[in-house]
């Protein structure tokens, strides 16, 4: 079958296609046959430390399609379902992927907006649900707001009933983003947007901020952050990886500033972050509430061109390959 390996050349990654054998599901597991997959930045930024890529290995981290086998134990999906879900190697016309990384693919959704899905909103479901604890009528914080995590993010505060602020160096991105829900757009490159957020919470301050950005937006945040707020930091898209922190607010205010990253996620810490996106965010795909916002999507021979495209940074949400 076509599939692609991710490599390392000069510390910048690639995708090179091969040939490989069609794998085969263990226990617990699914053969897949994937329909398009997503291109997510974490994969392709060699400069973070735990995600350098060593030796070539199977590209993609997530995808949509049909169940085509299932491995022993597996009672939860049968062949023929239509799945979305997190796979190592799903830059690929077949991938397999553990039972418990699947979801439903919810019918309203086409297979690129399915595959747009999982990567991003379970992510989004861990800071913003299972950590970050947002409720209804607080304010949520998006920085990197027009990332593939931070449009899904911008919905998700919206339907948990949150007010959303979000940050991108570009106003035409904000505007559009409005169409998703955000109540706020702050144009910002890196930091210099503290006064505008709390501006914009009559001096309050956000009670949820997620940090799509790094370092250079970090002690803006931290400034931006309400009494008893929650700061995620979940990736370095400007390539700082240290920031100052200003340890009187973090004291003062009572902050809990956490981390999201999947590099050294257990199997069944996958699973409940997996199961907890299903209960509380799924419903919102399902319902129309919560709609993937495609940039492009890609044939998969022109995965190399969807890479450049990721990494000009001119997308608004998500960029995919459809496979088959
Ligand atoms: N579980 C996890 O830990 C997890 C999962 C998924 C993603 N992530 C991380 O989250 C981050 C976002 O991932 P993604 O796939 O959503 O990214 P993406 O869609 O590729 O995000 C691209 C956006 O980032 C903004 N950006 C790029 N360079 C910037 C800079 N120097 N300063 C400020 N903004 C900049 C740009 O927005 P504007 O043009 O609007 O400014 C650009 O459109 C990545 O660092 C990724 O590693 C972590």
């Amino acid at each position: 079958m076509k599939s692609y390996y991710i490599t390392s050349v000069n510390g910048k990654t690639a995708f090179e296609p091969r040939e490989v054998a069609k794998p085969q599901p263990r226990a617990g597991e699914m053969l897949v046959r994937v329909r398009a997959a997503s291109l997510n930045r974490g994969e392709i930024l060699a400069s973070i430390s735990l995600h350098q890529v060593h030796e070539p290995h199977p590209a993609g981290g997530d995808c949509a399609g049909e169940v085509e086998a299932v491995g022993e134990g597996v009672t939860a999906f049968k062949p023929g379902d239509a799945i979305l879900g997190r796979a190592r190697g799903s830059f690929a016309e077949y991938v397999v992927m553990g039972a418990a990384q699947a979801a439903a693919k919810p019918e309203r959704l086409s297979w690129e907006q399915a595959a747009a899905v999982p990567i991003v909103s379970v992510t989004a479901y861990e800071a913003i649900c299972q950590y970050g604890k947002l409720k209804a009528g607080e304010t949520l914080l998006v920085a990197g707001a027009a990332s593939g995590v931070g449009v899904i993010a911008v919905q998700a505060g919206k339907y948990l009933g949150a007010k959303v602020i979000g940050i991108s160096r570009s106003a035409a991105k904000l505007e559009k983003l409005k169409a998703s829900g955000l109540d706020v757009g702050i144009v910002a490159s890196g930091g210099g947007f503290a006064d505008q957020v709390l501006a914009a919470t009559g001096g309050k301050g956000a009670d949820v901020a997620l940090n799509l950005i790094g370092g250079s937006a970090f002690p803006d945040l931290v400034r931006s952050a309400a009494n008893q707020g929650r700061i995620a930091i979940i990736g370095y898209v400007d390539d700082r990886h240290h920031a100052e922190i200003d340890l009187e607010t973090v004291h003062g205010k009572r902050l809990q500033i956490f981390g999201v990253s999947n590099a050294l996620m257990t199997a069944p810490q996958r699973a409940e972050a997996m199961r907890g996106f299903a209960r509380d965010l799924l419903p919102g795909f399902a319902e129309g509430r919560i709609t993937p916002v495609i940039d492009r999507v890609f044939p998969f021979a022109e995965l190399a061109a969807a890479k450049a495209y990721v990494e000009s940074n001119a997308q608004l949400g998500k960029v995919v390959v459809s496979v088959a």
